[in-house]
């Protein structure tokens, strides 16, 4: 699909935002025989025999390079920053953040990964603390203070809203939670910022519908969440997780009515080597703006060419 917002339809009051996720950040160091139990020792098993193939830090700087010659306005990384919830990962991890930009310019959520498993009194994912909370403006949504989810942020005539749907599981288990309080907190929060104007975009780790993954990998109350998105709407959701790119248009109720939410999924922004159906490294562009219309949302697609680290655009797409 090659459509183009139409340039006299987009008014001043556009944004780009970049969306990047589940960079696995490689190489995997720090892991010593005090950080092992058995889901961290299987899950470094499955690291050496499969992942460290497939995600390489040379894809995600020429994909990081890339985003930036396109000077988005603000970037969204959806989770899954390392691989086993180690120290001396969320240490890579903040470096990489500030390398991407500054607390201002770059909203994150946790995934499973980065939500591992415990770790004594390491503070995990607190380190990026500064790249997860309400801004000055989203206070006025959002409960103030470190590691509250959801939190609320503006850009432009945006409001991204933080959604935390990693919760520690077992070995074998990617299962992700947003549970009850955040749900409620998220559908007030939804309804206050339709009624302000403001074109809510919500960021999430797991995909947010039921049936997107298999069990072992779905966010558990997908149902309550996608009553919630059904109900209140929103104007675009950003998910990772599955390694693969996907769109899907969710229905609004026709009694508060009508219309759809579009639902989209990145790919990993790492990958340099094909795993199965997922692609190599991409990222999407998303320009957002609204005019007398409605609301105007393209979404670019770029990633990895085979056989090199050249970045190219893969797909262009209107989807409202
Ligand atoms: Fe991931
Ligand atoms: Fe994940």
């Amino acid at each position: 699909m090659n459509e183009t917002i139409p340039s006299d339809t987009i008014t001043t009051d556009t944004i780009t935002l970049a969306h990047v996720s589940d960079v696995h950040l490689s190489p995997l160091t720090g892991l010593a025989l005090r950080h092992l139990n058995v889901k961290r020792g299987l899950g470094y098993i499955n690291w050496r025999r499969q992942r460290q193939r497939v995600h390489k830090r040379s894809a995600l700087d020429a994909i990081v390079a890339d985003l930036k010659s396109h000077q988005p306005d603000h970037v969204a990384v959806t989770g899954d920053l390392i691989n086993l919830g180690l120290p001396a990962e969320y240490e890579a991890a903040t470096q990489w953040l500030h390398d991407l930009g500054t607390p201002q310019g770059v909203t994150v959520v946790p995934g499973n990964h980065d939500i591992y498993t415990t770790l004594g009194s390491d503070p995990g994912v607190a380190r990026w603390a500064d790249y997860m909370h309400a801004d000055a403006w989203g206070a006025q949504y959002s409960a103030p203070g470190t590691l509250q989810f959801p939190f609320v942020r503006r850009v432009g005539p945006v409001a991204l809203i933080g959604v935390n749907s990693a919760v520690e599981t077992p070995p074998f288990i990617a299962a992700g939670e947003v549970g009850d309080p955040q749900l409620a907190k998220l559908d007030t929060l939804l309804q206050r910022l339709e009624a302000d104007g403001m074109i809510r975009v919500v960021l999430i780790h797991h995909p947010p519908l039921p049936g997107q993954a298999p069990p072992r990998r779905a966010l558990r109350d997908a149902g309550p969440l996608s009553r919630v998105l059904a109900q209140r709407g929103a104007e675009l959701v950003l998910h990772g997780h599955n390694h693969r790119d996907s769109h899907m248009d969710f229905a609004r109720l026709p009694e508060v009515g009508g219309g759809s939410v579009p639902v989209i999924g990145v790919a990993s922004g790492s990958a340099l080597h094909a795993h199965g159906n997922e692609p190599l490294g991409r990222y999407n562009l998303l320009r957002i703006g609204r005019s007398a219309s409605g609301v105007h949302i393209e979404c670019v697609t770029r990633g990895i060419e085979a056989g090199g680290h050249s970045v190219v655009q893969i797909e262009r797409k209107l989807l409202t």
